[in-house]
């Protein structure tokens, strides 16, 4: 079975600052990892790279099987990218954000209120982001994430500045989502999170446990 996620000594310097240092690790399909480091530990920069949107110095990683300097669109195709700074509108709807985002994936209609229902959402497509609270708002971002059925989803920092109570419904939901996997069965949940720390000695002290 293909690795969800494969690195092999992937680094990267801006200038002379190594932001990711040597980091090898694998995460399995159905696999719910969490990558840990303080700030300016590089965890970004680490998915920068995993969706190609940003070369390696050295080192080399594949995701779902392809591979991150050669095949980045297809990478891209296949994963949901949850930023720490999410972008939704402020000016528009719950509905119409989603509509935005779901137009440049090319999802239709039907999907989209599924998406919706997925998230909780559902009933709430006329009210104004503006409105709505960090934890809905952290939900339609995770809704425009998901739109296009990822296989893979990569979540950055998605519940901070989020309270006790959202956070926890919304770990209930990427469970959820985890469990039910891509439909074919083959990949059902491994039930427990695992943990990799990003940054310098941490990450090779980690990537030697896997
Ligand atoms: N485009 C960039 N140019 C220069 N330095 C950067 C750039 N992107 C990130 N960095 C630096 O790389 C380090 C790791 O950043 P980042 O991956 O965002 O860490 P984390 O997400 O763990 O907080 C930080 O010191 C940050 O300032
Ligand atoms: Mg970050």
């Amino acid at each position: 079975m293909t690795q969800a996620i494969q690195t092999r000594s992937l680094t990267r310097r801006f200038g002379s600052f190594v932001a990711v240092d040597d980091v090898s690790f694998e995460v399995g399909q159905g696999e719910i990892v969490g990558y840990l480091g303080p700030n300016g530990s590089g965890k970004t920069t680490t998915i920068r790279m995993l969706l190609g949107l940003l070369r390696p110095d050295a080192g080399s990683a594949t995701v779902l099987g392809w591979d991150i300097a050669r095949q980045p669109e297809r990478i891209r195709a296949a994963c949901g990218y949850m930023s720490q700074k999410f972008a939704i509108y402020d000016d528009l709807t719950v509905g119409e954000n989603l509509n935005f985002y779901a137009g440049a994936y090319g999802v239709g209609r039907r999907d989209r209120a599924a998406t919706l229902a997925r998230v909780g959402l559902l009933g709430h497509e006329r009210e104004r982001t503006k409105t709505l609270s960090t934890g809905w708002r952290q939900r339609l971002a995770l809704a425009i994430a998901i739109g296009h059925r990822p296989r893979l989803l990569f979540l950055d920092e998605p519940t901070s500045g989020v309270d006790p109570i959202a956070r926890r419904s919304f770990w209930d939901l990427i469970y959820d989502l985890a469990a039910e996997g891509d439909g074919d069965g083959d990949h059902p949940l491994h039930g427990r999170g695992r943990i990799l720390r990003a940054g310098g000695d941490h990450a090779r002290r980690q990537a030697a446990c896997i």
